[in-house]
């Protein structure tokens, strides 16, 4: 301990095994950009609030930016046992370059309590910037592909059996809209994010008058942390943008799911391009959907470390406590993960290739039961009488093995006088999604809606 940067009260040596127990460097490295921008900020405050002199001031900042060249160029050398973490390793440099005299000077006012929130934020804030592009780019996908395959029907399905015809760009959409739902909880979550903790010390504020709001002007935050101790304790930040990766790749799970299926021989309504696919080792003629396949177990991946946090921050007594040093692992993984998936998601999606034929072929007569009971019911009968008749006319193909749409009007007549002529113009898939008519529904012009109300979104 007493080589440490806190070591001046302790005598002994830490336990070898407690050394990289304690640590953090090799994750919190992550931060050193966040960590140096800080420490800037920070410098420049004391300045203005006449703790260092210009001079000082100049030292320190120059000396921060050199560390940082270290770090890009990877020259930066970690001293084992020493550097605990990103703030005393970039501490303990800066020392080294302008000497300790300046350097010690930098800490003053500070702790490490409100720098590692400080460069979580600044950290996560930009990564969850660069998620929502990623986001927009995969809606960007979808709505195009919306647009241009909107004359495409499929089964629709409920309980995965074969529901009623809906166009593909309709189920295209019903993601969408859930992926768009995303993209306007996460602009909520990093307005939340980007919530300033520098000046919160330990615990207590600071006794020096530096001047919070610069600070947080200078790095780029929306606003401040308006509770010193709340500032140090919560990482509920971190939380909050792993729940919003949680619900994100419970669509993205189920998407990939969905996808899995229609790509079986069975279905064959889709084809994932080479570069989204793996082969096997042993079946020549295998092509997996490997990348489907990650997605949706990822997503377990990353409900996993959302999970794992907040079972580490439910019992933790105010304020900051080390074990809010285990929110950070989780959310480096967690983040990557969702990130990485979100761009996969896209690549499968823009190159992935669709079988128009097959998804017509999988269409079946009897989708269009409803649509027959719905005749019915515009013949002035009630709904509940329909069902019945509509039921009697499967029961009567499934018996003599004629298909519902080969049936003839006689045969209609027998089941129901009520029925006329035109009743075999309703065995016709695209008549039948145009019927659904009202906003939400499966006609042309109701899907091209949606896609608008998307690209709205996006712009
Ligand atoms: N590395 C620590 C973390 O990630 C910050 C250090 C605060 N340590 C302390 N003993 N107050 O949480």
């Amino acid at each position: 301990g007493e080589n440490m940067l806190w070591g001046g009260r302790f005598t002994g040596g830490l336990d070898p095994l407690m050394v990289s127990y304690n640590e953090s460097i090799y994750f919190d490295r992550a931060f050193h950009t966040q960590d140096i921008r800080g420490s800037i900020a920070w410098a420049r405050a004391n300045h203005k609030a006449g703790i260092l002199s210009i001079a000082e001031f100049k030292a320190i900042e120059s000396g921060l930016n050199k560390v940082e060249e270290e770090w890009v160029a990877g020259t930066f050398k970690i001293i084992p046992g020493v550097d605990e973490d990103i703030h005393t390793a970039n501490e303990r440099r800066l020392g080294e370059i302008i000497g300790k005299d300046i350097g010690g000077k930098l800490h003053t006012g500070r702790s490490r309590n409100e720098q590692v929130a400080t460069d979580m934020r600044l950290w996560l804030r930009d990564e969850l910037r660069k998620i929502e592009t990623y986001l927009v780019d995969f809606l960007k996908v979808m709505a195009a592909r919306a647009e241009q395959e909107i004359d495409i029907l499929v089964p629709g399905y409920t309980h995965l059996q074969r529901a009623q015809p809906v166009r593909w760009s309709h189920w295209m959409l019903s993601y969408g809209m859930a992926f768009a739902q995303d993209l306007d909880r996460l602009r909520e979550v990093i307005v939340r994010v980007n919530q300033s903790p520098l000046g919160a010390g330990a615990l207590a504020g600071n006794c020096f008058g530096v001047d919070r709001e610069a600070m947080a002007k200078e790095l780029g935050f929306d606003g401040l942390l308006w509770n010193s101790m709340g500032a140090v304790s919560s990482r509920d930040f971190v939380v909050e943008a792993m729940q919003w990766g949680s619900m994100l790749m419970t669509h993205v799970s189920r998407w990939a799911e969905d996808l899995i299926i229609y790509s079986t021989g069975e279905f064959a309504f889709v084809r994932l391009a080479d570069a989204y696919s793996t082969g096997s080792s042993l079946m020549p003629q295998k092509k997996n959907p490997d990348s489907l396949e990650l997605l949706r177990g990822k997503s377990g991946r990353a409900f996993g470390q959302m999970a794992g946090l907040m079972m580490t921050v439910k019992g933790i007594p105010s304020t900051y406590n080390k074990d809010l040093q285990e929110s950070v692992e989780p959310m480096l993984d967690h983040v990557k993960t969702v990130s990485d998936s979100i761009q996969i998601a896209t690549g499968v999606l823009s190159t992935m290739s669709v079988n128009p034929q097959k998804m017509l072929a999988s269409l079946d007569p009897f989708m269009l039961a409803t649509d027959l009971a719905d005749y019915l019911v515009k013949k002035g009968v009630p709904f509940r009488e329909t069902h019945h008749i509509s039921g009697q006319c499967v029961a009567f193909s499934e018996k003599t093995g004629v298909s519902m749409d080969k049936m003839s009007y006689s045969d209609f007549q027998k089941i129901d006088s009520r029925f006329e002529e035109d009743i075999l113009k309703s065995f016709n898939y695209e008549h039948s999604v145009e019927q659904h008519s009202a906003i939400g529904g499966t006609a042309k012009a109701r899907v091209l809606e949606q896609v608008e109300i998307l690209k709205k979104m996006l712009e």
